[in-house]
């Protein structure tokens, strides 16, 4: 049996330690934050302790809220470690790669779902929930889409690919991303920011209600979500998308089209301290008032340009994670935390980034898993 006390114990000196050495480095940190004329995220004494050996996954459950993470057969069956974490902490399983077009679609004429399949069963065998995105996105298509797909067969490829994908996986998938990253307001010359993709080219706007649709008859049970990103600062581009995205959302549900949640992607930047809770809370109030449920799809924080130092590093990790989840998770419409990853060894960000995620590549646990741990703790029960 663990002693809570003594554990608890270790824990405040660890973090006493670590403040400690993060006074050293704090002007570092002043610094980056100063240049910018902003304030200080993460002070060396600001506390991340955490009471109790709760997963996170049971502390999230304690709140009525589902905590999981995104990843892919290769990770699992090539790292039992990482399983082992995995299943430890997440009650729902994101198919980070496994569902999308360029992995089951490797030729027009076929569907492949040997990786999907599998994940599932994973996810099923220990007892977590399971996710899939995207159903329609503008990028993971395969190479044959460019020469294959036209004005003419547009329709007809969507509609068969969200009619067997969905049906495949009906009573198996919490939900589903129908429709990912539709809006982009900095690329856009469309009033709605809707992105150039090749389904807007070839389908004009209809198409997001006409995928919403096909889903619901496919799969009439499964959580529909739009899923979107750069919702989260108050910033031009982070204030003219949320606008953006309520509004196609305001339209979608009163034409009655099954749209049944709002994803927010959630890519934090560490450096960005242009988050304005307020703003934030006005925008999750805003979609939750349409009865739309909010689910967190892919939270990471990319951690470029942060001081070398890990300890320092990840303080100002963890108080990005803790800031931004603690105003969030304040919305009770707000069902789910899923992170892009759990541990720095397989992450997207890889290149630009050290150390996004909650566990550092060797699996130890990071104050990122404090910060979430935390924020659970403190957020309304559902
Ligand atoms: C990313 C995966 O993490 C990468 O492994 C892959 O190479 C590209 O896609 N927004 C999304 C996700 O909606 O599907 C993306 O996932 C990350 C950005």
């Amino acid at each position: 049996m663990f002693n809570h006390q003594s554990i608890a114990r270790r824990h405040a000196i660890k973090l006493g330690l670590a403040g400690l050495l993060g006074m050293t480095t704090v002007t570092t940190t002043e610094a980056i934050n100063r240049g910018r004329q902003t304030p200080l995220r993460s002070h060396p004494k600001r506390d991340f302790t955490v009471v109790g050996q709760a997963s996170l996954k049971q502390r999230a459950a304690a709140k009525g809220l589902i905590f999981g993470a995104a990843t892919e057969q290769r990770i699992l069956l090539t790292n039992t470690q990482f399983a082992n974490t995995f299943v430890k902490d997440c009650g729902m399983l994101v198919a980070e790669n496994d569902l999308k077009w360029f992995t089951i679609r490797s030729n027009p004429h076929i569907f492949d779902f040997t990786k999907g399949d599998w994940l599932a069963k994973f996810a099923r065998t220990h007892g977590m929930l399971f996710r899939g995105t995207p159903l329609v996105w503008e990028l993971g298509l395969p190479r044959w889409f460019k020469k294959k797909v036209n004005h003419k067969n547009a329709e007809r490829f969507l509609v068969e690919h969200i009619t067997k994908v969905a049906k495949h996986y009906a009573g198996i998938v919490h939900s589903w991303d129908v429709v990912n990253e539709a809006i982009a307001v900095s690329r856009s010359k469309r009033s709605d920011g809707l992105s150039r993709s090749p389904w807007l080219e070839f389908l004009g706007e209809g198409y997001i209600e006409l995928a919403f649709r096909t889903a619901a008859k496919a799969d009439p049970k499964a959580m529909l979500v739009y899923n979107d990103r750069w919702l989260d600062y108050d910033t031009p581009v982070g204030n003219a998308q949320r606008a953006a995205v309520l509004k196609l959302l305001e339209r979608l549900k009163s034409k009655k089209i099954p749209v049944h949640a709002l994803g927010i992607q959630a890519h934090l930047k560490a450096r960005e301290t242009r988050f304005n809770a307020e703003k934030m809370r006005g925008f999750l109030k805003d979609v939750a008032s349409l009865g739309l449920k909010i689910l967190i799809t892919e939270l990471d924080v990319q951690d470029e340009g942060l001081p070398a130092d890990s300890m320092v590093r990840d303080r100002i990790i963890a108080a990005a994670y803790e800031d931004y989840l603690s105003v969030v998770l304040d919305e009770k419409a707000v069902i789910a935390v899923l992170t892009w990853g759990l541990s720095d060894r397989y992450t997207w960000l890889s290149r630009t980034s050290k150390r996004p995620l909650l566990y550092d590549s060797y699996f130890q646990r990071k104050l990122a898993w404090n910060a979430i741990a935390r924020a659970f703790e403190q957020a309304p029960k559902r």
